[in-house]
């Protein structure tokens, strides 16, 4: 089902819950053209996680590792829902010259385990990668004006 969102804060919200369904072992692949919002969504979900701290843009990185905050007092639903997430792995493909290069500098030590989960953005770059983990293909689109978004998620 695809879904509007009229603003980031809207995107924010929808990702920081969506994050909230993870269960750890996942591997998020973002799909759309520059700005649809993949860098956004992908702020909210580390908050949905529990990570304080700000996610940027991978896109010079390749990869980045987050550390979920241990929990300080929060009650457990805003701490991250007490899942047993500890790692998030962001990954952006936008430059990368082949999947090879991702496997090159670790990324398969990351898939399939339970105590992390993993995003890419521009995913459908590095598919032959994904075939046989638990993916969850999110694909963003540019909306009406400059700030509707759409996302549709597809499968898991
Ligand atoms: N509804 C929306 N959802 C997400 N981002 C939005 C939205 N409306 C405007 N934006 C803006 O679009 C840009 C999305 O950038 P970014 O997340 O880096 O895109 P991507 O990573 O897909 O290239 C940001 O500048 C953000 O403020
Ligand atoms: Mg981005």
């Amino acid at each position: 089902m695809k879904k509007i969102f009229k603003n980031e804060k809207e995107t924010l919200v929808f990702a920081e819950k969506f994050a909230k369904t993870l269960h750890g072992g996942e591997v998020v692949a973002l799909v759309g053209e520059l700005g649809a919002g993949k860098t956004v969504f992908t702020r909210g979900l580390a908050r949905g996680l529990g990570i304080k701290e700000r996610i940027q843009s991978p896109t010079f990185l390749l990869m980045k590792i987050y550390k979920v905050s241990p929990s300080t007092g929060l009650p457990r639903r805003q701490a991250g829902s007490g899942h047993k997430i500890k790692t998030l792995v962001h990954v952006d493909a936008y430059r990368l010259s082949g999947a090879g290069e991702l496997v090159g500098i670790g990324i398969l030590d990351w898939f399939g385990r339970a105590d992390a989960v993993t995003v890419i953005e521009w995913a459908d770059k590095v598919q032959e990668l994904l075939r046989g983990e638990k993916v969850i293909k999110i694909k963003m689109e540019l909306g009406e004006g400059e700030e509707e978004r759409k996302i549709e998620i597809i499968g898991n």
